[in-house]
C-alpha cells in the first residue's frame, strides 16, 4: 500500500509506527501494510526467519480448525477475536462454504482492519457475518455487541489466533477467556494459538524485544504450560497443545510434513 494519498492522521491511521495487524499482513504476504510495516516487519524476519512461517502456519491453522469444527462437529456459529486483515480464507469463508447458514462476528481493534472490514462482510444470503471494532480486553462489551447475529443458546466457537499474546497480564488474559467461555454453552469450543519460546522460539527473544521497543501493541510469548491453563476446564481435543502446524496436518489440503513452528495451537471443548 502506498503510504503517500491521505495526509498523516486525517483518517485515523497511526503510519508512522508498525502496528500488528499490517505488519502480519506483510508478513502473510498481503499489501495491505505501510512502509514503516514493512522495515520493522523485514528486520524482525532478519532475527528471527521463523516468523513468516509462523504467520502462515498459523493460517493454515485456522482454515483447518474452522473447517474440522464445522465438517465434523457442526459449529454454525463462530467469534473471531483478534480477526487481523481479511486475506484469504477468512473464517466465515471457511465456514459458509461447509454450511451456508454459518454466522460469524468478527473483532479487532485496528483502524485499517475497521476500514478493510468490509471485505469480512461479504455471508451468504443464508448466514451473517458481522464486525465489531473492540478491545480483546473488553469481553463484556464483545458479548453484547455479538449477541445482535449469534445466539448465545446455541453452541459458538471462540476463536483466539495470535490475540492473547497482546494481553499481557497473565490474570486479565485468563480473565477474558473464562468470560467469554462462561458466555456460551456447553459444546461450545475455545481455539488458541500463541507464540511461545519453546518449540524453537529461542530466537524469538531478541525479535520481540525488538517489536516492543519500535512497534505496537506490546507482545509477550507464554510457555506450554502457561498457555494450557487458558483451556482449564474444557476437553482437549486431539493431539492437544501442539505447534499449530502439527495440529490435524491430514485435514490440510496439501500433502507433506508442515515445518515446526514457535505458535503453539489448540482446540478445547466445553463439556
Ligand atoms: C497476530 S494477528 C492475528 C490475526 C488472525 N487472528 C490470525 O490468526 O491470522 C493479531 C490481531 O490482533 C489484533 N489485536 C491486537 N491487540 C488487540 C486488542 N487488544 N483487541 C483487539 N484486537 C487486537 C491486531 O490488530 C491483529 O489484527
Amino acid at each position: 500500500m502506498s503510504d503517500k494519498q491521505e495526509m498523516p492522521g486525517l483518517d485515523g491511521l497511526d503510519r508512522g509506527t508498525a502496528h500488528n495487524a499490517r505488519v502480519w499482513n506483510h508478513w502473510l504476504g498481503g499489501k495491505d501494510n505501510y512502509s514503516v510495516d514493512r522495515a520493522v516487519g523485514d528486520h524482525i524476519f532478519g532475527m528471527f526467519p521463523n516468523i513468516v512461517h509462523v504467520a502462515r502456519a498459523d493460517r493454515a491453522f485456522l482454515g483447518r480448525v474452522v473447517r474440522f469444527l464445522a465438517e465434523e462437529c457442526g459449529v454454525r456459529q463462530f467469534l473471531d477475536i483478534g480477526t487481523g486483515l481479511p486475506t484469504v480464507d477468512n473464517t466465515h469463508e471457511v465456514a459458509q462454504r461447509v454450511a451456508p447458514e454459518s454466522r460469524i462476528v468478527y473483532v479487532d481493534n485496528d483502524p485499517l482492519v475497521l476500514m478493510h472490514a468490509r471485505a469480512l462482510l461479504t455471508s451468504t444470503p443464508e448466514g451473517a457475518t458481522d464486525y465489531i471494532d473492540a478491545d480483546a480486553r473488553e469481553p463484556g462489551t464483545i458479548l453484547e455487541a455479538a449477541s445482535d447475529t449469534l445466539d448465545f443458546d446455541r453452541p459458538v466457537a471462540v476463536m483466539m489466533l495470535g490475540i492473547l499474546n497482546f494481553v499481557i497480564d497473565d490474570d486479565q488474559a485468563r480473565a477474558t477467556v473464562a468470560r467469554l467461555m462462561d458466555a456460551v454453552p456447553s459444546g461450545s469450543y475455545l481455539v488458541l494459538t500463541h507464540p511461545t519460546l519453546e518449540l524453537g522460539g529461542e530466537g524469538n527473544v531478541e525479535a520481540m524485544k525488538f517489536w516492543n521497543e519500535n512497534a505496537t501493541p506490546p507482545i509477550t510469548s507464554r510457555t506450554g504450560r502457561e498457555i494450557a491453563r487458558f483451556l482449564d476446564g474444557l476437553d482437549l481435543l486431539e493431539p492437544g497443545l501442539v505447534s499449530c502446524a502439527h495440529w490435524r496436518p491430514e485435514f490440510a489440503e496439501l500433502d507433506g510434513t508442515p515445518a515446526q513452528v514457535s505458535q503453539y495451537g489448540a482446540v478445547g471443548r466445553k463439556p
